[in-house]
């Protein structure tokens, strides 16, 4: 068991990527709470997690609010009863023309990617550095380096995210905390559900770049998720662990 006892948070848990996380991290050993806006999604993680024999809370937060983080922040850890790991996974992905974006929908973005990295990251780091250290893991994109079309928003949150990594590395290794990124390329989550031929179609001028020849799923990012959170990346800061099938080496 690569993560015994470690107490975790994972963000948009409730779902996708962060469900998936959460299950690996509970098969490792870890005490995990689900932390998402949405309640009912949170709970199942948790049923799931507790129909295995391991232990999960659910948590209610938007990350987008400073208050609620903090409120969550708090609940967690008593719960937790400390904090050795935050994975920040919480996020949306509207797709707009450029032209038609609005005010609202590109401050929901930025609030939600970007943002939300900044108020948890901020959150779990003052609770860490007074613990003696930790390990905060930043769930980015394939498109923190490169764009497709209807994106410019999200492109910018998750460009944002991969700097902000880097920028909390070099103020906070001295505090014993490693902060890296995980970038996932394109995966079958109900952000993008692609287990359908209708799903399927409408990335089909994407398919032909992944040179794994498939999406990704959920599960394939669990092992660089473990990795980052584990004592095996005890040297690992500031780094970005592409999970793409592929798609940049392109
Ligand atoms: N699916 C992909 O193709 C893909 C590719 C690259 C990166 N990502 C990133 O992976 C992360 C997880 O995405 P996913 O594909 O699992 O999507 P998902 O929609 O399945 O899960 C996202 C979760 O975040 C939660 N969430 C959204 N806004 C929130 C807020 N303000 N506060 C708290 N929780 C909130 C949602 O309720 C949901 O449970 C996101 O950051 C996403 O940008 C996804």
């Amino acid at each position: 068991m690569r993560l015994k006892a470690r107490r975790c948070i994972i963000t948009g848990a409730g779902s996708g990527i962060g469900r998936a996380i959460a299950k690996g991290y509970a098969r490792e050993g870890a005490r995990v709470v689900v932390a998402d806006a949405n309640r009912s999604g949170a709970d199942e993680t948790v049923s799931e997690i507790r129909s295995q024999g391991f232990a999960a809370e659910a948590k209610e937060v938007d990350v987008r609010f400073r208050e609620e983080v903090e409120r969550m922040m708090a609940e967690a850890i008593g719960w937790l009863g400390g904090l050795d790991v935050i994975v920040c996974a919480a996020g949306i992905s509207p797709v707009t023309h450029f032209l038609k974006i609005s005010d609202e929908e590109w401050d929901r973005v930025i609030d939600t990617n970007l943002k939300g990295l900044f108020l948890c990251g901020q959150a779990a780091a003052h609770h860490m550095a007074a613990a003696g250290g930790g390990v905060i893991i930043n769930v980015t994109s394939q498109l923190a380096e490169v764009a497709q079309p209807g994106c410019a928003h999200y492109v910018a949150s998750k460009g944002g995210a991969k700097m902000i990594t880097k920028g909390m590395v070099l103020d906070l290794a001295q505090h014993h905390i490693r902060v890296n990124s995980l970038a996932p390329g394109l995966t079958n989550t109900p952000m993008n559900p692609l287990d359908t031929p209708e799903g399927l179609a409408a990335y089909a001028d994407i398919m032909p770049h992944i040179p794994m020849g498939r999406p990704g799923q959920p599960e394939d990012m669990v092992g660089a998720a473990i990795f980052l959170a584990s004592d095996e990346s005890s040297y690992v800061t500031g780094a970005t662990i592409l999970v793409d099938g592929g798609y940049l080496a392109l």
